[in-house]
């Protein structure tokens, strides 16, 4: 098979959301630190009647729904998520529900786990799947799905959810180039989740920020070693010659600084081959610039805030073409974890026009803490886009706000509910659940979750 990638796109999140500006006053911070200093607009809520298989349900039904496959159509459906509600079940199995009425049982795939990393995970070996001997001739379903929630103040305001599930086959309308990716894993303690008797993590989100840029110019670097050696005659991989930047999304503050950070890696590597070429490049970079670049090296210098800002400017071009379009869902939703880079991927190809995308080559950036890292490219073949992205926008536009307050208590509920029996949700479908939409119905004193269909 060729040009292996995803066909369709079904982008699920909650009906209901937070203005950050609220939250800003609510939370007596000074205005403009979560809107401006973090760079979110608004956060979605997700209350006590919606869990991580509910979630999953909507995503998966829906795809199925707009695509109008059968369900005998799918021989492998892999789930992504950090959101875990059973230290054994996968919610795989759940979505097996989906498919009793056809019959088909025969469908590879299971959860895979590491922070915001395991829709990336299962994005590959779906791939690999599909480009092996085991491979049936059907299609792939990969679901990358989280709710994010914290317990601390100063983190709160990143939180957010969302699942999507990708239909991935051959002659996709986007596809992986084959060949052109790379990977940074390491052992840190920067996110990580070992409380079992909590929905929230233990996070250290400054260490986060820098495990996330050590990761960033690691694949950056290993991607262009790469592209170098599987295409010694084309152009060289980097801001330049990619068309857009896609980013795992854990605030869009953090993005806008890995933009800045991969003007400066490129402005270096030109600098490194001749000072003229890295003036006639990067003619916004001052002399006090350059001399802030001479005085420290790559690895040395990933804290330094004048950097960062001198980049800023520089990339402020960078930014607005090929990056900005593609945080419409990370602005507006907030965090969804393992959801997040393919929510940056709908956006882009959502927002931009198709004659724009014809062509394109996207960079995915993917960082799951702990930490499991990799970036890869994707191909628009044509002009044509996955389906099941028409009404993104004016889904994003048709949310109900809800109070800090509110969210608050949503939150609270959620606490009890975690880890629960005997449980009916608080919450009532009627004010937080959009149609054609899965919920949390009751779970009994076994455990046992059932979900209604609104
Ligand atoms: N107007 C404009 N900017 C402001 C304002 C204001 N009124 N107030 C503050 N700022 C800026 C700050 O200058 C800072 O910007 P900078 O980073 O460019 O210096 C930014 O807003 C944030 O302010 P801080 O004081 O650093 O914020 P705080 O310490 O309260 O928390 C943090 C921010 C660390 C991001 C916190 O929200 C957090 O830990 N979140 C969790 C993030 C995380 O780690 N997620 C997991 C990552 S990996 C994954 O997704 C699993």
């Amino acid at each position: 098979p060729k040009d292996i990638g995803i066909l369709a796109m079904e982008v699920y999140f909650p009906q209901s959301f937070v203005e950050q500006s609220d939250l800003e006053e609510f939370d007596n911070v000074s205005s403009g630190k979560y809107t401006i200093g973090l760079g979110q607009s608004r956060m979605a809520v997700v209350d006590d009647n919606e869990d991580i298989n509910s979630i999953c349900l909507t995503a998966v039904s829906r795809l199925m729904m707009r695509t109008r496959l059968p369900y005998s159509a799918i021989g492998r459906l892999e789930v992504g998520t950090e959101t875990i509600i059973d230290k054994s079940k996968a919610t795989k199995t759940v979505l097996m529900q989906l498919f009793a009425n056809s019959g088909n049982t025969d469908v590879e795939g299971i959860d895979t786990t590491n922070a915001c990393y395991g829709g990336t995970a299962a994005l590959f070996n779906t791939v690999a799947w599909m480009e092996g001997s085991s491979w049936c001739g059907r299609y792939g379903i990969v679901v990358a799905a989280d709710i994010a929630v914290y317990g601390t103040k100063a983190a709160r305001p990143t939180g957010g959810c969302a699942a999507i599930a990708m239909l991935v086959g051959p002659n996709a309308p986007v596809y992986l180039e084959p060949g052109l990716r790379s990977s940074h894993f390491e052992h840190v303690y920067d996110f990580y989740k070992p409380d079992f008797s909590s929905e929230y993590p233990a996070v250290d989100g400054r260490l986060s920020a820098t495990c996330f840029t050590r990761a960033l110019d690691t694949c950056y670097r290993r991607l262009q070693e790469r592209g170098a050696a599987l295409r010694p005659n084309e152009t060289p991989v980097d801001t330049g010659s990619l068309d857009y930047l896609v980013f795992h999304s854990p605030y869009l503050k953090l993005v806008r600084k890995s933009v800045s950070r991969l003007a400066y890696l490129d402005y270096v590597a030109a600098a490194a081959k001749s000072p003229e070429l890295a003036a006639t490049r990067f003619p916004q970079v001052s002399a006090e610039l350059q001399q802030l670049v001479a005085e420290s090296t790559p690895e040395t210098n990933r804290d330094c805030a004048a950097l960062e800002a001198g980049f800023r400017k520089v990339s402020s071009g960078l930014w607005s073409d090929k990056v900005s379009p593609a945080t419409l869902i990370a602005k507006n939703v907030g965090n969804s974890y393992t959801a997040s880079a393919y929510a940056s991927l709908a956006s882009v190809l959502a927002s931009e026009p198709l004659d724009k995308l014809a062509g394109a080559r996207l960079m995915v950036f993917s960082y799951g803490s702990g930490l499991a890292s990799s970036m890869f490219c994707l191909r628009v073949r044509g002009p044509a886009i996955p389906v099941g992205l028409e009404d993104l926008a004016a889904r994003l536009n048709a949310r109900t706000a809800v109070s800090p307050q509110h969210f608050t208590d949503a939150l609270s509920r959620r606490e009890a509910a975690h880890g629960a029996a005997s449980f009916s949700p608080v919450a009532s479908h009627q004010d937080t659940i959009a149609p054609s939409t899965f919920f949390l119905s009751h779970i009994n004193d076994r455990h046992h979750r059932a979900y209604a269909y609104k």
